[in-house]
């Protein structure tokens, strides 16, 4: 059983350091948000609804920091404290679901009060992840038979979402039915958190992986080893385009060119219905270092240019269904997703 990736305890935030697995598992305790925001920066938190959680829970102890007792000053430095997550990382919507929280749990008759409040409504946002994590992956797992070589990308399991995982926990919850199955994990460059993370996970959980480049996909796909595909999302338009981690469109187009399912799975914290259009979703770009290095180690010549968007867009009709924990999703997805998530933007 793994520790937990994101816990509050007595008053600060302890975090598993994602971005030193699997070599080192290194718990980090943060007690003041300017740490948790950079933490959600270097991705030593991440994955969407992780996020989210995360700055729920660095809000709470941005506002516990604050010294003022005027009701007035304290909630302008919040708001300060809030937009510093916002713009720690702008794809998944996650965070700006939990933001959203936070301010309309900012209220109280006294500033004691407040930060009271902000810290249980984290704990609350927590573990509605937990749960919704949970019922997703007891619906998905209806959709996978026993036997089923599935393909994952990225990372979504329990670290991404500090809950039970999404297009990993669906897995976990079809091994859990009895079903014998096996994975196929592609390493997800440029940072790695299909081999560093996924391939970590699925062996704790006891599940066969095999570990393949990115460039490898298509390879195994016409040659009849999978049957299907399975990620997670970090925001989903109202009409079904999804942004996942950069290369799952690569993905979704292989699984269409060879007639194989391809399942999203994601809680409904990271459905955004108030964009219209899939392409409306900020791309994060981040560093080229990432690309013109692994870990640290160069790859590249030195100042050659680099792109590193860091999420891409899958349009509606690659996906076969989107598997929520208010049930599973197919096109017309505008109609489906109707109710589902919330206005963020
Ligand atoms: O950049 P990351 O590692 O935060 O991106 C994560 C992903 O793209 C995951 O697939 C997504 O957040 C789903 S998490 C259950």
């Amino acid at each position: 059983m793994m520790a937990r990736p994101i816990e509050w305890l007595d008053g600060k935030l302890r975090i598993l350091d994602q971005s030193k697995l699997p070599g080192e598992q290194i718990f980090i305790d943060l007690d003041n948000y300017r740490d948790v925001v950079l933490a959600i920066k270097e991705m030593k938190v991440r994955g969407a609804p992780a996020i989210g959680v995360a700055a729920a829970y660095g809000i709470a102890l941005g506002a516990a920091g604050i010294k003022t007792t005027n009701k007035d000053e304290f909630l302008a430095q919040v708001n300060q404290v809030m937009q510093a997550f916002a713009a720690s990382r702008p794809t998944a919507v996650n965070l700006f679901q939990a933001i959203n929280r936070m301010k309309k749990a900012a209220r109280g008759d006294s500033v004691a009060e407040i930060k009271n409040s902000l810290i249980n409504e984290a704990k609350q946002i927590h573990e509605e992840e937990v749960t919704a994590t949970k019922k997703l992956s007891q619906l998905g797992a209806e959709l996978i038979k026993d036997g089923f070589t599935l393909l994952t990308y990225c990372n979504a399991g329990p670290l991404a979402t500090a809950g039970y995982g999404t297009a990993l926990g669906v897995i976990k919850a079809a091994k859990d039915q009895g079903k014998k199955l096996s994975v196929f994990v592609t390493e997800t460059r440029p940072l790695l958190q299909g081999a560093r993370l996924t391939t970590w996970e699925l062996r704790q959980a006891g599940i066969p992986v095999t570990l393949i480049t990115d460039s490898m996909a298509g390879y195994f796909m016409k040659r009849g080893e999978i049957d299907c595909v399975i990620v997670g999302a970090d925001r989903i338009a109202a009409n079904g385009y999804t942004a996942n981690k950069i290369g799952t469109y690569t993905l979704a187009v292989l699984a269409n060119a060879h007639g194989i399912p391809f399942y999203v799975a994601a809680p409904t914290t990271t459905i955004d219905l108030s964009l219209t259009s899939g392409y409306q979703i900020p791309i994060e770009e981040r560093s080229p270092e990432e690309v013109t290095h692994i870990q640290g180690v160069p790859i590249a010549p030195e100042g050659v240019r680099a792109a590193n968007p860091a999420f891409d867009i899958t349009p509606p009709s690659y996906i076969t269904a989107i598997i929520t924990e208010k049930g599973i999703i197919m096109a017309p997805y505008t109609e489906g997703l109707k109710g589902m998530g919330s206005k963020v933007s």
